[in-house]
């Protein structure tokens, strides 16, 4: 008989989740039927996902242990199946492999034990051995198998795969586990509010790479199977713990108030990590650990960058630089998109409509600006032979996808027509990008390579010829994408890769093309390389910056950017940003003006928008919108060494960027799931106004010592939601008390700001110390880090004196003078100043705001070992 008394509906996992199920369908399945008309509430914008009416029994037919034995890495396991059930192709033979590859990551693969199956080609660690000490303990049940880890140090359930029967047919693999709370983060790319919360509802998300504009509940550009799970124990310590699901096949995640999470793949293998925490940031670095480290920034690359679709021709981006030049506003990278393409080709200008071009772009560069240019994966096979290299080379190295077993180009059409498509896993095809990216560099010498439309998109449905009906085409079963079919708006699953199929790869397209630019840039220019990917997967962040794609000039645009600046540094690719005053849509002044504001704080900040929408470059407003957004620029500009030094802790420490309140105070539950605020590094609060109309912002400051970053006040209200004052002249953004700021005065763009003097905002803690640091290097350099070619200095308020550890000075092109220091939260009044022991006159004590100015000081930041003030 079968056992379909869960004690709670929510406990029931879903045996049907394919449309129209019945209960024929599902007691064929041997599942259990009853319907149900769910009472738990769905928010209005929320996927319909209803208690599933057809569910597994407990007794339902899965593995058991049948072998176990304790190897150098952990632990064998090989667990079989008497019977198949409903899935074709059910896998009855399988090994377990139990991995304690380290004290705080712990890694659960499970294969078939007698065929090799796909596995998704990322290089991650290899571990030979078993960590002896480690904060989790697992425990195994014989029949039904089942897998439990723990917390050593507080007993809470980390994972456990009793909740319902493993599954694991050739193109079904399905198991599940409870979570510790209802809570969680990540799971991408998806446009959500930063929290998942389903204390009240069940949620289906859909991973498969799609070029979708940003909407909720459907699979979007990138795929990222990671997240962050809050354990709740007794309200009071709170720790993290995360997981990653290592597969590229389209997949569901299912999360129910259990509450519990189900996986859902349609190939490859079972290799799920584990990362005990116990901080978010901890799983944060030890989830990069597998997946790579994100790239070192080049320095020009945190300035403004300014893109349209649609300047149309030379002269209308002449005139858009030209007035940004007279309006003097900050700015560093110029960009253009397929319309500056002759005939939406890659890697050529169109020498009618953009005549000129190289010599703009040079000119630019003179002036210390940038320049970054579009290239789309599809190439067109379709111009006179002999006439366009790209596809002629290709076409002799053979590196263009074929259609299933057969030597056949793939066809389908984007901008320029008909295409085929570079197989980017391919090595030929990295030296083939290389050599066509640097022909293109002689006639056009960029700076960073964007990778757009690398889903990729194709217009037409899998193929101009359509797709096959095979098994990869016609899966048995299809995850909850978009559009219900895999080749929706891309290449047939079948289609074939050197090393695989599109079934399996599709997701990694992006990673893929990211990491081959990656590859061609530094070949080219022997420089740091920039390149900006819409498509992404774990990984992508050791090459290359992302952006959201095709947002709309809304405000609910303008907030679901934080949440997804957020996320992205979750995963590992910090360096991201959203298209400021919105792609879609003709903006308003209003909205951008509040847009540049935020953006500024973005740690990749590009204006752009689409073809047709009105000019929305900052010095096409009114001379009052100009002002504040040059404000805002102006603040970021000063900012810059501080960016700087949190990319060199991302790249070598493995620290985000920007984080969630959340992370930095997780014992507040008032902090969790903000996602209208942020904090840049540990220190800085930003705190936008996000509803038009609105002269105050509903802001959360939560216990400790802050100061408003412009004024040097000290903030009175905290602890408490509170409405700030935020007119549209204004964004708010506040200081964390014990934190020195290193920072620069802004020149007109970074070249020329570099060698500008610098200034440290010193922002007393209630003890009334303060720690900060600096890294420095050329800017550009490839291997400035492992090299050391750089400057590293420390810098600590303790007992009224500031030290300057001067730890690393291997960089000496560049004079570092220290000009000023602003210390708030100066409490005694101060009477003298010293200098290195000699007394320094020129300063100046604000009473009233405690704020203590010290100028003049012309000091060598460079001078060995310290330095005091
Ligand atoms: C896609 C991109 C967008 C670009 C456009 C034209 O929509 O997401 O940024 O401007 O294509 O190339």
């Amino acid at each position: 008989a079968q056992q379909c008394d869960q004690p709670v509906e929510t406990a029931r996992f879903d045996c049907h989740p394919e449309p129209f199920a019945s209960s024929e369908k599902c007691l064929a399945r041997y599942c259990c039927w009853k319907p149900i008309f769910s009472s738990t509430n769905h928010s209005t914008n929320s996927l319909e996902v209803n208690v599933p009416s057809c569910y597994y029994p407990r007794d339902f037919p899965t593995y058991k242990i049948i072998t176990n034995e304790s190897t150098v890495f952990g632990q064998r396991l090989t667990i079989v199946k008497q019977q198949s059930t409903y899935m074709p192709n059910e896998i009855l033979n399988l090994t377990v492999d139990l991995l304690y590859e380290t004290a705080q990551r712990f890694r659960l693969r499970i294969y078939d034990s007698t065929k090799k199956r796909f596995e998704v080609p990322l290089p991650v660690p290899v571990v030979g051995t078993k960590s002896n000490v480690t904060d989790y303990e697992v425990s195994l049940n014989q029949a039904p198998f089942a897998i439990l880890v723990k917390r050593k140090s507080t007993g809470v359930t980390l994972f456990d795969s009793s909740t319902s029967p493993l599954i694991y047919a050739d193109q079904f693999i399905k198991f599940s586990s409870y979570l510790s709370s209802p809570f969680l983060y990540g799971l991408g790319e998806h446009r959500q509010p930063l929290l998942i919360n389903v204390t009240n509802e069940w949620r289906k998300l859909t991973f498969w790479t799609r070029d979708e504009y940003p909407v909720q509940n459907v699979n979007l550009y990138g795929v990222h199977p990671f997240h962050i799970n809050v354990e709740m124990k007794s309200n009071t310590l709170i720790n993290f713990h995360g997981h990653f699901f290592l597969n590229s096949n389209a997949m569901d995640v299912d999360l129910q108030p259990l509450p519990a999470i189900s996986y859902t793949t349609i190939g490859g293998i079972i290799d799920l990590y584990l990362f005990t925490g116990p901080t978010a940031q901890d799983v944060i670095q030890q989830y990069w650990d597998v997946i790579g480290k994100p790239a070192m920034p080049p320095y020009w690359s945190l300035g403004f960058h300014l893109c349209r679709w649609g300047y149309n021709n030379i002269d209308n981006l002449r005139t858009v630089i030209q007035r940004m030049h007279d309006a003097q506003f900050p700015y560093d990278v110029q960009w253009t998109d397929i319309d500056a393409m002759r005939s939406n080709l890659d890697f050529t200008y169109d020498p009618t409509n953009f005549n000129g071009l190289p010599d703009l772009v040079r000119s630019l560069q003179s002036e210390g600006k940038h320049y970054v240019n579009i290239i789309d994966p599809g190439i067109s096979p379709t111009q006179p032979p002999g006439t366009y290299p790209p596809y002629d080379e290709g076409l002799k190295r053979a590196i263009f996808m074929t259609k299933f077993n057969s030597t056949e180009l793939i066809i389908g059409q984007v901008s320029p027509g008909l295409t085929v498509f570079p197989d980017f896993t391919n090595a030929s095809t990295v030296e083939w990008w290389t050599n066509i990216a640097a022909a293109f560099h002689d006639i056009i010498p960029f700076d960073g390579i964007w990778n757009d439309k690398n889903e990729p998109l194709n217009g037409v449905d899998g193929s101009i010829d359509g797709c096959t009906n095979n098994s990869l085409d016609k899966p048995p079963f299809v995850p909850n994408v978009l559009d219900n079919s895999l080749s929706a708006k891309t290449l047939c699953p079948s289609a074939q890769h050197a090393s695989s199929s599109h079934y399996n790869l599709h997701s990694m397209y992006g990673y893929f093309e990211a990491k081959a630019t990656n590859l061609a840039l530094k070949a080219i220019r022997h420089k740091r390389p920039f390149v900006l990917s819409r498509s992404t997967f774990p990984g992508s962040g050791q090459y290359a910056a992302h952006w959201t794609g095709d947002n709309r000039a809304t405000f609910e645009d303008m907030y679901f950017s934080i949440p997804a600046i957020l996320s992205f540094n979750m995963f590992g690719i910090p360096n991201v940003g959203v298209d400021v005053c919105g792609f879609f849509h003709d903006t308003t002044e209003e909205l951008c003006t509040r847009w540049m504001q935020l953006g500024a704080f973005y740690p990749f900040m590009r204006n752009h928008n689409a073809a047709g929408d009105k000019d929305q470059d900052p010095a096409a407003f009114s001379w009052t919108s100009q002002q504040i957004m040059k404000q805002a620029l102006l603040m970021r500009y000063s900012l810059s060494p501080f960016w700087y030094t949190l990319h060199y802790q991302a790249t070598t420490l493995s620290k985000t960027l920007v984080q969630p309140l959340h992370f930095e105070f997780p014992n507040d539950n008032k902090t969790l799931g903000i996602d209208q605020q942020f904090l840049i590094g540990r220190a800085i609060l930003v705190s936008p106004n996000l509803v038009s109309q609105t002269t105050t912002v509903h802001a959360y400051i939560p216990q400790d010592v802050w100061y408003e970053f412009s004024s040097g006040v000290k903030v009175k209200v905290i602890g408490v939601f509170t409405d700030l004052d935020a007119p549209l002249e204004k964004i708010n953004v506040h200081v964390r008390g014990g934190f020195i700021i290193p920072m620069q005065i802004p020149g007109s763009n970074l070249m020329i700001g570099r060698g500008n003097p610098f200034t440290l905002l010193v922002a007393q803690s209630a003890s009334e110390n303060a720690t900060g640091n600096l890294f420095w290097d050329d800017g550009d350099t490839i291997d400035s880090i492992e090299a050391k070619a750089y400057n590293y200095l420390e810098f600590s308020l303790v007992l009224n004196t500031l030290t300057i550890d001067t730890i690393v000075a291997n960089y000496k092109d560049s004079p570092m003078r220290l000009e000023l220091v602003r210390v708030l939260g100066v409490s005694k009044v101060v009477t003298s100043v010293t200098v290195n022991g000699k007394d320094h006159k020129d300063f100046f004590y604000n009473v009233f705001d405690q704020i203590l100015i010290i100028y003049g000081l012309d000091m060598d930041m460079l001078v060995q070992p310290s330095q005091t003030i």
